[in-house]
């Protein structure tokens, strides 16, 4: 059994040096160059996230740190910046060190596909954390929530505040670079579709959405039109400048007393806030997901209706299981597998909760989940 402890002093600095053209405003960026660790101790786990921008993400790193200290094992957390080629010298980096098992949650699900082949070329295992990293048979393991889930209790909480018909509905998806915007949206369509067949919805943000609402399953590449042209790539200025732009080609009686479905919290912070200030919203219903420490205080304030709760502490001790399992010569619990394009994924997906202003204090507060210092005005 695995028990051996390691001392190894973290000490890996990753370079990145950045160039901002000027004439052009594009920016350019050198091959990026993970140092080599310092001293010969060997690590059996590395993670690599995608963004320290996102709190969700930093949600993850503080779990898994504290999960791994309390099991005595020593890991290495890499953040990715959203950038695939500073993913993979992060893998690199990893392999380097003679890592057992990398938990990677992937930028980009495609252009990880690389990364996790050198991974299993060196003879370990790949667990795809949160985010399934496509077209590859290089991935032994999928940890995640059960996304479509997600996507469905976001929709549900829009249909369950809309009263009679005619609702103005404005549809927001993730990047799609990221598998899990197909499937969030996937769920948020299952149950939208039949509520704008029957009229209780009308989409007002997206042609290629009124193009295909009479379809109750749409396929990928459907989703993937839609998707386009909502996008808000996940990130908080690109949300708010769609936002603005569908706010400003929608006529008044557009708005009024809207439904947003925004795909996570950030950019349902963004969304709202642009709702917020136009004098046509008389109100707006939005959703989000993540729990985010400054979403739930937008609850708490009136200013985001609802997020989805995804306890990354149960994603975190799964992923943990999952590596122990592999490092034991073990295989990890499977429910379940998910296509990646090339191969099914065993996963075991984890259930998720909507929170709103009713049991928000109860879901994170009294859970455990954040301390109530976190916030300011709890219900
Ligand atoms: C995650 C979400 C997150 C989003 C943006 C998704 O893959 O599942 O929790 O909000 O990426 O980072």
């Amino acid at each position: 059994m695995y028990r051996k402890k390691t001392l190894f002093v973290l000490m890996s600095v990753l370079i990145l040096t950045s160039m901002i053209l000027s004439a052009c405003g594009t920016k350019a960026t050198e091959a990026p160059v993970a140092t080599e660790p310092e001293g010969d101790a060997q690590f059996s786990v590395g993670v690599v996230l995608p963004t320290k921008d996102e709190p969700r993400w930093i949600q993850d790193e503080t779990r898994f740190r504290e999960a791994f200290e309390a099991a005595g094992y020593d890991v290495e957390i890499l953040f990715s910046q959203g950038d695939s080629a500073l993913e993979k010298a992060n893998v690199e980096a990893l392999i380097s060190k003679g890592v057992k098992v990398i938990i990677i949650c992937p930028h980009d699900a495609t252009a990880a596909a690389a990364a996790a082949a050198e991974a299993r070329e060196a003879g370990i295992k790949v667990i795809s954390y949160d985010r399934l990293i496509r077209d590859t048979d290089a991935v032994d393991y999928y940890v995640t929530f059960d996304s479509v889930s997600v996507g469905e209790a976001q929709a549900q909480y829009l249909v369950d505040k809309a009263a009679g018909t005619g609702n103005p509905l404005y549809l927001y998806a993730g990047a799609a670079t990221d598998n899990n915007a197909f499937l969030f949206f996937e769920g948020a369509w299952n149950v939208l579709q039949p509520k704008i067949a029957d009229g209780t919805f009308v989409i007002k943000n997206s042609s290629e959405a009124v193009a295909l609402q009479d379809k109750a399953t749409l396929t990928r590449d459907e989703m993937g039109k839609i998707i386009g042209q909502v996008t808000t790539d996940w990130k908080f200025d690109v949300a708010k400048n769609l936002a603005e732009a569908h706010l400003t080609a929608a006529a008044a009686a557009d708005k009024g007393d809207a439904f947003i479905l925004a795909p996570n919290d950030g950019t349902a912070r963004a969304i709202a806030d642009v709702f917020a200030a136009d004098k046509d919203v008389t109100s707006y219903v939005v959703t989000g997901q993540d729990a985010e420490i400054p979403s739930v205080q937008y609850i708490i304030d009136g200013k985001q209706s609802m997020t989805v709760l995804k306890d990354v502490r149960t994603l975190v001790s799964d992923a943990i299981a999952a590596a122990v399992a592999y490092l034991e010569g073990k295989t990890p619990a499977e429910t379940t597998t998910y296509n990646n394009g090339v191969i099914d994924v065993p996963a075991k997906p984890s259930v998720v909760v909507t929170v709103d202003l009713s049991n928000v204090k109860q879901a994170v507060v009294d859970s455990g989940y954040y301390e109530a210092s976190e916030f300011t005005g709890l219900p």
